[in-house]
């Protein structure tokens, strides 16, 4: 008998029944009034929850496209953009920003470090950067960056945009647009609101929309701010269709985000890392992020001496559970365990129950349920 399966990958992440529902719906017109008040109040939620004065885009797109639209809306060619990079994501700036023709600076960190918020500034204070790019949880090393800190430091940057990644992050680690100085943050569906692919959010605070006004006339057309604006005030009005069920997808979501509370949301998702993370520790894994800058949404886990990254994989894909591969440098020395979104604590459980199973298949010493008591002790506690 072939197990369940279930897909523990950093995004898509598992989406649970009341969002696939919401997909299931029988399409509707895009001007359909229901739909226009379920989108406009969607688009009212995402604004308070993330407590910004600006605006929220939500449109059809993944969390690359979201990326492109922050960096169109606020730089012109030849503007200087620095790029904090804490590993593949981080990097992924670059090209985009270069391909833009923006002259392009990096601060790199070791995987599994962080950039110092010192050298940041550091930089900030010897030239003008009309943009900062700061990935708040690089799925790569499952590195956090100290976005709040940034943010205070960023103050006193008039001519600096501070853009935030939160493809990884945002539902699930701390972040307030406004009162963290941050002027654009943006992330997919995919990842800790739990939806399928397929939605870019993205929130511009004031000093964003600023930015995006003095820019006059842009040469990108689908990711310019003041084409969707209109939309995102007056969900009637068209630009380009919007993705209808995905949108009562997000609003589902967001729905639940309010039911759980954005606070016991971060709490839980710190507390399930937290067990996670001593629970594979304890079975010979080592966790690649500094202790004192580790993701809550993921896990990087660096395997012990005498794993095959392909056999583990496999057998664990047999035993049920999908993980990621490591990237890069990473490639074949790790593996990358997502525990964002709705997850379910049965789920968890059987995670690692399954990879103690399929360590021992691969003929790695376990002592079996020992990372299975080690989780539910920490979570009891
Ligand atoms: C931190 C981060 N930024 C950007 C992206 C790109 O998002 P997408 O694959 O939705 O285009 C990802 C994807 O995993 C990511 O983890």
């Amino acid at each position: 008998m072939k197990n369940k399966r279930l897909v523990m990958i950093p995004g898509p992440t598992p989406v649970v029944r009341s969002i696939q529902d919401q997909m299931g719906r029988e399409t509707v017109a895009f001007g359909d009034p229901d739909f226009v008040k379920d989108y406009r109040e969607l688009i009212g939620d995402l604004k308070d929850l993330w407590e910004t004065q600006g605006e929220v885009f939500v449109v059809a797109g993944t969390g690359t496209l979201a990326m492109e639209m922050a960096i169109s809306n606020t730089t012109k060619r030849g503007d200087r953009v620095l790029v904090v990079s804490h590993g593949y994501f981080g990097d992924r700036f670059v090209g985009l920003c270069e391909n833009k023709g923006l002259e392009v600076e990096v601060l790199k960190s070791e995987w599994g470090q962080i950039v110092p918020v010192a050298a940041i500034e550091q930089k900030l204070k010897e030239k003008t950067y009309q943009a900062v790019t700061v990935t708040h949880v690089d799925t790569s090393t499952g590195v956090a960056a100290p976005i709040e800190a940034i943010g205070r430091m960023m103050k006193q940057f008039e001519e600096t945009v501070y853009i935030v990644d939160g493809v990884c992050a945002t539902g699930a680690e701390p972040e307030k647009v406004d009162a963290m100085g941050i002027d654009v943050l943006f992330t997919g569906s995919q990842k800790a609101f739990g939806v399928s692919p397929g939605i870019a959010l993205l929130w511009a605070g004031p000093k964003a929309l600023k930015r995006r006004e003095a820019l006059g006339t842009i040469p990108e057309f689908y990711v310019d701010f003041e084409k969707w604006l209109p939309i995102m005030q007056d969900p009637s009005k068209y630009f380009a269709t919007p993705a209808v069920n995905l949108v009562w997808a997000m609003k589902e979501s967001v729905r639940i985000m309010k039911e759980e509370g954005l606070e016991n949301r971060y709490a839980r998702h710190l507390k399930v890392a937290r067990a996670m993370q001593q629970a594979l520790e304890g079975l010979g894994f080592k966790v690649l992020a500094d202790p004192g800058h580790r993701a809550v949404t993921l896990s990087n886990l660096v395997y012990p001496e005498g794993i095959d990254d392909g056999l583990f994989r496999s057998t664990l894909a047999e035993e049920g559970i999908i993980v990621a591969g490591g990237l890069a440098a990473y490639a074949g020395k790790m593996f990358r365990l997502g525990h964002m979104g709705n997850i379910d604590m049965h789920d968890l459980v059987s995670v690692l129950a399954t990879i103690e199973r399929s360590l021992h298949r691969v003929g790695y010493p376990v002592t079996l349920g020992s990372s299975v008591g080690s989780f539910m002790k920490a979570m009891l506690d």
